[in-house]
C-alpha cells in the first residue's frame, strides 16, 4: 500500500470529520467540488485534503456564496488544487465585495425593522409620516422601503 493510499479516507470518515452527512459529500462530488478515487472494492476513498476543501466550502456557503461562485473560484486555482492560505486570501478578496454588498442590505434590514419598511400594513407609529394612507403601494409591492434600500447596495 503505498503512502497516498494509506492515508486515504472514507467518505463516513470525510463526513464525521466535517460534520456533514455522506448525501452533502456525494453533492459536492457531483456538482465537481470535490474528487475521490475508488478503491480496490469500488469504494470511495479521499485524500485528507478534502478536509480543508470541503471547510472551504462550508465557510464560502455560510457566507452566502453561493456553489457554483465556490466553484468557478476553485477552478481558477492552480491544477484546480486545494486552497492553501494564500489561495484562500486571494478567494475571499474576490468575494470581499459581495460580501461587503451583504454586510450593508443586512444593516439596513436590521436598521429598519423597528421603523415603517412601507409594506403597507400601517400598523407602526412611523407609518403615518413614511407611508400615509399607504401611499407607496403606487411605488410598487412589497415592503418599498426596504426594497429601495436594498436597491440602493
Ligand atoms: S410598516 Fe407596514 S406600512 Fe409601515
Amino acid at each position: 500500500m503505498n503512502q497516498q493510499a494509506k492515508h486515504a479516507l472514507s467518505v463516513g470518515a470525510v463526513a464525521k470529520r466535517c460534520g456533514i452527512k455522506v448525501s452533502t459529500l456525494h453533492f459536492y462530488e457531483a456538482k465537481g467540488l470535490i474528487q475521490s478515487q475508488r478503491n480496490q472494492g469500488n469504494q470511495r476513498r479521499y485524500h485528507p485534503e478534502v478536509l480543508r476543501r470541503v471547510s472551504v466550502i462550508k465557510a464560502a456557503q455560510k457566507m452566502g456564496i453561493n456553489l457554483a461562485d465556490i466553484k468557478a473560484a476553485f477552478a481558477r486555482l492552480p491544477n484546480n488544487r486545494t486552497p492553501n492560505k494564500n489561495d484562500w486570501e486571494l478567494l475571499s478578496q474576490q468575494w470581499r465585495e459581495n460580501l461587503n454588498q451583504r454586510i450593508e442590505t443586512m444593516t439596513q434590514l436590521r436598521d429598519s425593522l423597528t421603523g415603517c419598511i412601507g409594506c403597507g400594513c400601517l400598523s407602526m407609529n412611523s407609518c403615518p409620516l413614511y407611508n400615509p394612507d399607504d401611499q407607496l403601494a403606487a411605488h410598487g409591492t412589497g415592503p418599498v422601503i426596504l426594497n429601495r434600500s436594498s436597491e440602493q447596495t
